[in-house]
């Protein structure tokens, strides 16, 4: 994405961020895998840098943006890890995004206002059918869609991720 610095830079999104990055409990999803070998704590980032600088462009509302960025996959639990025979990625499609609002009201409470819980709650829509109530949570789910589908450019990607898949 070219950036121009007139409408956001680095240092401003750090800022936000920070109390969020640092916390020891959101550094543990270094650990989480998202897909492929992406964590869930690069994975967030790049969702949170792309949502805070199209925010900023189209005028809404970057601080939210920058946050529910970075907390939309704060779940507790790796979906890996969840040990059922039902067909893991959907029910963890379905249900990590109410789970990372909770986990996030825990951590974060100070962080949070209406427009980013709400987008953390709706994130996964439209699969979860419920709508986005806020133009910074339709921002999120497209920009969340466009960053998981970047992976997928690289061909030994999917040959790991669908690997693994088949191996549980
Ligand atoms: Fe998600
Ligand atoms: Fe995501």
């Amino acid at each position: 994405m070219k950036i121009n610095s007139a409408l956001g830079n680095l240092a401003e999104w750090y800022e936000i961020a920070l109390p969020i990055l640092s916390h020891p409990e959101y550094q543990k999803r270094k650990l989480f895998r998202h897909h492929g070998d992406i964590s869930v704590f690069d994975h967030c980032i790049n969702v949170s840098k792309k949502s805070y600088y199209l925010a900023k462009r189209f005028n809404m509302d970057y601080k939210s943006a920058t946050i529910a960025g970075l907390l939309h996959d704060f779940y507790e639990t790796p979906w890996q890890d969840i040990k059922i025979d039902q067909p893991i990625l959907k029910m963890h499609a379905f249900t990590h995004a109410e789970n990372a609002l909770i986990n996030s009201q825990k951590y974060f409470k100070e962080l949070l206002n209406p427009v980013i819980e709400d987008s953390i709650l709706r994130h996964m829509y439209p699969l979860n059918k419920i709508k986005p109530k806020y133009k910074e949570g339709y921002l999120l789910t497209l920009v969340d869609k466009y960053v998981s589908l970047e992976i997928f450019k690289e061909p030994e990607v999917i040959i790991k991720t669908f690997g693994f898949m088949r191996s549980r």
